[in-house]
């Protein structure tokens, strides 16, 4: 008789997860992938499957804070994570300066990739406030300042996380804006194909 589905076995075991502050106590599969438990265990279908090899970034979740595509994490592997998926991003029924961005500058198409997108973003502004640089950064010795969120620097921070409607101009505009929101050092110039109307939509 097969065990309950409760009951931890040889291919499966309990984990606990904090889900957008919930935590949720549920069997999974030892292969079962956290994208595939929180969309289809959770019912979280905000984080999307696209190719499900960690190569275009749909389904970037926050996990323990960093960003992680979690076609490629094992949801045991995540065994006692706090997680942060699109549906934990607003709070109090208030849009998230980087969600508002988004939705002012029209930093979407279709939607497909935006959930993955805007957990990216999230970590980029945190990344970027930790002083952390990128692959364009210039000078990355310990002790040089932070450079700004640049165009260039958005590009390159968000380049996992692909669009195929092609929206990234208004993506990075996005990104540039939640990052004067949040206060980061402001950007030397608008993203290209920044026209000025739409800059000034607040
Ligand atoms: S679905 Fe995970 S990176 Fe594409
Ligand atoms: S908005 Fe359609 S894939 Fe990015």
């Amino acid at each position: 008789m097969a065990p309950p589905a409760s009951t931890p076995s040889a291919t499966s075991s309990v984990i606990t997860l904090t889900v957008n502050g919930e935590k949720h106590a549920l069997p999974v599969d030892h292969r079962a992938t956290l994208l595939d438990v929180l969309r289809e265990r959770l019912d979280l279908t905000g984080t999307k499957k696209g190719c499900d090899q960690g190569q275009c970034g749909a389904c970037t979740v926050l996990v323990e804070g960093r960003r992680t595509v979690s076609c490629l994490q094992l949801a045991v592997a995540a065994e006692g994570r706090e997680i942060t998926t699109i549906e934990g991003v607003a709070q109090d029924g208030r849009l998230h300066p980087v969600q508002q961005a988004f939705l002012d500058l029209d930093g979407f198409q279709c939607g497909y990739c935006t959930p993955g997108q805007i957990c990216s973003a999230l970590a980029v502004l945190d990344e970027h406030a930790a002083g952390w640089p990128s692959a364009v950064t210039a000078d990355v010795r310990p002790d040089a300042a932070v450079p700004p969120l640049t165009p260039e620097e958005i590009r390159e921070r968000m380049s996992g996380n692909l669009c195929r409607c092609g929206a990234y101009v208004s993506i990075v505009r996005a990104v540039e804006r939640a990052a004067r929101t949040a206060g980061a050092e402001p950007t030397a110039a608008p993203a290209e194909g920044v026209d000025a109307d739409k800059e000034a939509v607040a």
